[in-house]
């Protein structure tokens, strides 16, 4: 229970990616059935892509279930992932795909030359990258003059459910803060990127507190802060959680968690 540690604004980059690597790794065999909400959005990014291309970059790509689309679109595609677990199991489910290549490398320093791809995709990846102008700077550089990258990134209007009812429990911060859609237009910008972008907002339903808890965790992206870790999570504390959620966000007996993404179709110019 007490595992999670990340919160990207309050630690050091070098221990966040520690981390980060470590919690997805362990989730990666697991990851496929339980992140359904992920799927979807990345299915929603995927229709915003150029129909076809000859390189393509997925950055984050976890299992590589959407980098394997890409492979149906362009010639050669990369997927590159921060947790080894991850990239193992990406293999592992490669079946007959010979035009896919994945390896463990980090978004803030892609091993890629400048101008190689004609596409850059990244879903629900780049919110553990802050400040997030590292990570823009880095698809800006690997994209061909004239390519497209679309990148969905969780937003701060994310998971506001369990921050509120956290804050009735006590006032430790134990949700992270990722940044608002602004400041990721806005990073997108100072890259050099012509910009369009889009918010959506998806809820995952759940049949209890713990399962809301559970839903974030498995996946490997767990959620409380440096602070929030050292706090114990008593059989109490959970109860209060609990109670503060039911009262104020059931429906129907079911628990909504929401999720809200920011699109961005990024073009380099020429
Ligand atoms: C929620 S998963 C999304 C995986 C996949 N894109 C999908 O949508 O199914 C987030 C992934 O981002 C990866 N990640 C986080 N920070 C990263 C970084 N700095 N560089 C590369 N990958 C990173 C994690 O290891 C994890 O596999």
């Amino acid at each position: 229970m007490n595992e999670p540690l990340i919160d990207p604004r309050e630690q050091s980059n070098t221990l966040l990616k520690q981390r980060l690597a470590r919690q997805f790794g362990q989730a990666a065999k697991v990851y496929n059935d339980i992140a359904q909400v992920q799927l979807d959005i990345g299915f929603d990014g995927l229709q915003m892509l150029p129909q076809s291309g000859d390189s393509a970059l997925d950055i984050g790509c976890g299992t590589g279930r959407l980098t394997r689309q890409l492979a149906h679109r362009f010639n050669k595609v990369f997927g590159i992932d921060l947790a080894s677990g991850m990239i193992e199991v990406a293999k592992n489910d490669m079946g007959k795909t010979d035009n896919v290549q994945f390896s463990v490398a980090d978004a803030e320093q892609l091993p890629f030359e400048s101008g190689q791809f004609d596409c850059v995709f990244s879903s629900m990846a780049l919110q553990w990258c802050i400040p997030i102008e590292a990570s823009l700077g880095q698809v800006f550089s690997v994209l061909k003059p004239g390519g497209k990258a679309v990148l969905t990134i969780l937003n701060d209007g994310s998971l506001n459910e369990l921050k509120a009812s956290w804050a009735q429990v006590d006032s430790i911060p134990r949700v992270n803060q990722f940044l608002s859609h602004a400041q990721i237009v806005k990073g997108a910008r100072s890259a050099g990127f012509v910009v369009e972008d889009a918010q959506k907002t998806y809820v995952t339903w759940h049949a209890n507190t713990r399962a809301v808890l559970n839903s974030v965790k498995k996946i490997g992206a767990g959620v409380l802060s440096d602070t929030g870790n050292k706090a114990s999570l008593t059989r109490t504390t959970l109860a209060k959680l609990a109670s503060a959620y039911e009262s104020q966000y059931a429906i129907n007996k079911h628990l909504p968690l929401t999720y809200q993404v920011s699109f961005l179709l990024l073009e380099k110019p020429r």
